[in-house]
């Protein structure tokens, strides 16, 4: 399994348009279709990887690591660590689940997303579309 996810392409234009930095660590990787994310092995919906935006000489330092799905019927939630040994952050809503391969959804800021990234957007405004692909496709 593996999670595609361009997080928000316009955040990761902006910081390396800050002259900022986009760092990946655990074996995240970066695609034209976005950040790449490994599964762990067993859990349908947990995956390992880190993001770390850095810019405006280190006043952005924004990490995005672990992502995790929480499915609850036709909704969910998507949480994050922001480095190691700290609290998962649910950073956004999940809507729209399709649970095929590759399963899909849309991913709506929450209150906490916002502050994660500095209070710029609104709650419930888009994160860009993930897919999860198994491991044969
Ligand atoms: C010295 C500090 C900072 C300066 C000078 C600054 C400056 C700016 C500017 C000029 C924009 C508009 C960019 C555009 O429209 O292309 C922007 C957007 C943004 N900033 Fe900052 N910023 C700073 C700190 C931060 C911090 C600390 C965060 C997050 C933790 C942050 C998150 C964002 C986000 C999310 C956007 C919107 C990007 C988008 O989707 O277009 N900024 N900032």
């Amino acid at each position: 399994m593996k999670l595609i996810w361009p997080i928000r392409r316009s955040f990761v234009g902006y910081v390396r348009g800050s002259e900022g930095t986009v760092a990946l660590g655990d074996g995240a990787e970066e695609t034209e279709e976005g950040f790449v994310f490994q599964g762990i092995p067993r859990s349908s919906l947990a995956f390992v990887g880190s993001v770390h935006f850095q810019a405006h000489g280190g006043m952005l330092d924004v990490l995005i690591g672990d992502p995790a799905f929480a499915i609850d019927g036709e909704v969910g939630t998507l949480s994050i660590t922001t480095g190691p040994g700290a609290a998962r952050n649910t950073i956004a809503r999940l809507t729209g689940i399709r649970d095929g391969d590759p399963a899909s959804g849309q991913l709506l800021l929450t209150y906490e997303g916002t502050r994660l990234l500095g209070d710029v957007y609104e709650p419930g405004s888009p994160l860009d579309p993930f897919r999860i692909e198994h491991d044969d496709a």
